[in-house]
């Protein structure tokens, strides 16, 4: 038996549902020695913003329990030097590019950057990341379902790309925040970014990261991505990506049964750059030992 993988996501189709997750694969060309690229069912590239930033103060990044927190802030070359400098290799890699992008409370940033990114055929889809806790802002777009719908709305008027908004675990009802973004248009969502936390060093009295509060990811978060895949694959119709603290067959897996119809490898990819490649060979295996033909029959094929 040789299963089928392939799945949907707006009008792209995929050859497996395995994904890179946005800011921990860089893009992509970082890790062309370690693992054989062409594998993935798709690539997300880093945040990008209109302008470049040089992110927050270091240190940024500290290991947690079964976890990190990070407060990168963004860094990034921003859209043109994203343009000019990264694209070229990504183009030549394989895989449908997912290009993540992200900007101020004001849709009109997030439709200047989709509006550009349309224009370029390589570009498979775009994610709208309105979920990054590590940046100077009192309140995130996707912590407030009228502000998602606003600013989907906004770039769905732009672009006719596959899109994808990334929403945030730090809300009460996630599921509502995924409801806005699916009535204004977005054809997929992805969840979960970081959870904000926070670590100290007694010693030094002072927080690990300099800026204080970053965001935790890794498999301390798992239980609490998959709770989130469930509930929202309950009040969409719309494909979930999920992710949050995967790192091996199994972990994608619960993401799957929980509703997602694709998965992303995060925090995972900087301890082993192969495992989303292991997890796709995971995947098939488990299909035909389970005798599944199609990816389709595992989601949200929860046993209640
Ligand atoms: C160092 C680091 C940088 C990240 N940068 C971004 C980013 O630029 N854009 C984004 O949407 N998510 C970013 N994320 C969040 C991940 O894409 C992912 O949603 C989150 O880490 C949960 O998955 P994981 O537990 O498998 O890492 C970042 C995560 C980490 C650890």
């Amino acid at each position: 038996m040789r299963p089928d993988l392939r799945v949907n996501i707006g009008s792209l189709e995929l050859k497996n549902p395995v994904m890179v997750a946005s800011g921990t694969f860089g893009y992509a060309e970082e890790f062309k020695d370690l693992m054989d690229l062409k594998k993935l069912g798709a690539i997300v590239t880093k945040t990008i913003t209109l302008k470049p930033r040089l992110g927050n103060l270091m240190p940024r990044t500290c290991e947690t329990p079964a976890g990190m927190l990070n407060s990168i802030g963004l860094e990034n070359p921003g859209l043109e030097g994203f343009i000019s400098g990264k694209l070229p290799a990504l183009k030549k890699i394989g895989p449908p590019l997912v290009i993540s992008i992200s900007a101020e409370d004001d849709p009109k940033e997030f439709m200047t950057l989709a509006r550009r990114l349309d224009t370029i055929k390589e570009v498979a889809a775009i994610e709208l990341n309105i979920s990054c806790p590590n940046i100077q802002r009192s309140r995130l777009v996707s912590q407030d379902a009228h502000s998602t719908y606003e600013v989907v709305k906004a770039v769905r008027k732009v672009t006719k790309k596959t899109l994808i908004t990334k929403l945030s675990p730090n809300v009460t009802d996630i599921g509502e925040i995924a409801l806005a973004a699916e009535r204004a248009g977005s054809d997929a969502v992805s969840l979960i970014n970081t959870i904000t936390g926070m670590s100290i060093d007694p010693d030094k009295r002072r927080p690990k990261i300099a800026s204080c509060v970053g965001g935790l990811s890794g498999p301390a978060v798992r239980p609490v991505a998959v709770r989130m895949v469930w509930e929202t694959y309950k009040k969409i119709k719309i494909p979930i990506i999920g992710m949050g603290g995967i790192i091996d067959t199994y972990s994608a897996l619960e993401f799957f049964l929980a509703g997602a119809t694709a998965i992303a490898t995060g925090t995972a990819n900087f301890v082993n750059p192969k495992v989303a490649a292991e997890i796709i060979v995971g995947i098939k295996e488990y299909m035909v030992k389970n005798k599944i033909k199609n990816i389709s029959h595992l989601i949200g094929a929860l046993n209640l």
